[in-house]
């Protein structure tokens, strides 16, 4: 796909979707990284001149306005990580104000419209938004891979009616993630943890094709356990996937690949900051009924660390555990110590993995985060994603 490296902005009035969903708690931006990590599309853009219209989605309004979800808190974080450049903020998406804001523009100049699914036509992807918004510029660039997996107005749309590249933060996503999909340096080892499996099935799926050791943990797993007959008590457990499981199993065998169940796991019969836990044999005893299954346990952990330190490329998706419960915590701060320690390429799928990674502060340990939740799995699922696929061609 072409970038914004590959087209000519200067004097240009640049629509740059971005992905600015940040989580906000009291009024605070909580973590900023989706914000930090578009400075260098953003700072490009300004450098050659260009009038930068920003657009992102904020949270998930349904076609209305919610005070709470405006985007003047990204406007404001934005200004400050520019080292205090203004950053104008409108309150409309599209219309009579934002165009004469826009006519007023100078070069270098930034302005960021307000949260697109204010406006119902966003999330339909309707033709008439996706001409409004493109209306307002001369080039359209894709900074938001974040939000690639929808086809909506300000992400698709709006494509077909612009010259429409990618920006940096996009470029880079695709890159990485793309050469883990299509040419990973080997061992290749994915981590697959989670809560449920129908979230996780497509990926998984994928990885016993692609990767050499594929590693299972979290809520997910007991689904594999029951499905051999082993007892898991209270632990969850997606009755509708046990089939699945035990082809997923049975796919992994006849392609040869290491593909790792959790041996021993913690339980606990309480679901508290002060629980007792206790450590079980999976496969020999099972799960007594009044407990569940919460963390892998220690025996787990070292084996999962020495594949992962005898990688070259590690693929994480999704916690071991409960990590937000101390106790419970174990198993993804052993999985995240082990990526930050191994010499191989360290790949961290966006949401929980992400926020699991951040809370043992080992962010910066780590080769690449991606800034995409849902969107980084639907890739890793070899899904097309529609945001990537309107943009324009080398
Ligand atoms: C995300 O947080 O994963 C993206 O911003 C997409 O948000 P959505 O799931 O509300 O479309």
């Amino acid at each position: 796909k072409k970038s914004v490296r590959d087209v000519d902005v200067a004097g240009k009035r640049v629509f740059v979707r971005v992905d600015f969903n940040v989580p906000v708690e009291n009024g605070a931006i909580t973590d900023d990284t989706r914000i930090v990590e578009t400075l260098p599309t953003i700072k490009y853009l300004v450098e050659r001149g260009a009038k930068v219209i920003l657009a992102s989605h904020m949270g998930r309004p349904k076609g209305q306005v919610v005070e709470e979800l405006r985007l003047n808190l990204q406007a404001k974080r934005l200004s400050e990580l520019l080292g205090g450049k203004p950053v104008a903020k409108a309150d409309e998406l599209i219309g009579e104000s934002v165009k004469a804001q826009i006519a007023g523009m100078k070069d270098g100049d930034i302005l960021l419209l307000e949260n697109v699914r204010f406006h119902p036509g966003e999330e339909k992807n309707d033709p008439e938004l996706a001409k409004a918004l493109a209306e307002l510029a001369d080039l359209y660039v894709n900074d938001a891979f974040g939000a690639a997996h929808r086809a909506h107005a300000s992400t698709e749309g709006i494509a077909h009616h612009l010259p429409a590249v990618s920006g940096l933060l996009m470029e880079k996503e695709l890159e990485v993630l793309g050469k883990a999909l299509n040419n990973p340096d080997r061992p290749f080892t994915a981590i697959i943890g989670g809560s449920k499996v129908k979230d996780k099935i497509d990926v998984i799926n994928k990885m016993i094709e692609i990767a050499d050791n594929i590693i299972i943990g979290g809520g997910l797993s007991y689904t594999f356990f029951k499905a051999q007959g082993v007892e898991i008590g209270k632990s969850l457990l997606d009755e509708s996937k046990l089939d699945a499981v035990l082809g997923f199993m049975q796919k992994a065998k006849e392609l040869g690949k290491n593909f790792r169940l959790p041996v021993d796991i913690v339980i606990t019969d309480e679901f508290s900051a002060n629980a007792k836990t206790k450590v079980v044999d999976i496969m020999n005893e099972g799960i007594p009924a009044d407990h569940e299954g919460i963390d892998i346990g220690p025996k787990t952990r070292e084996i999962y660390a020495d594949i992962i330190k005898n990688s070259k490329l590690v693929v994480w998706n999704g916690p071991m555990g409960v990590f937000e419960i101390e106790p419970f915590s174990h198993g993804t701060r052993a999985i995240a110590e082990a990526c930050a320690a191994t010499s191989a390429y360290t790949v961290i799928g966006g949401g929980d993995s992400a926020a699991a990674v951040e809370k043992f502060g080992l962010k910066d340990k780590m080769d690449h985060i991606s800034t995409g939740g849902g969107a980084s799995l639907e890739f890793m699922e070899g899904k097309k994603l529609p945001g990537v696929e309107a943009l324009n061609d080398k």
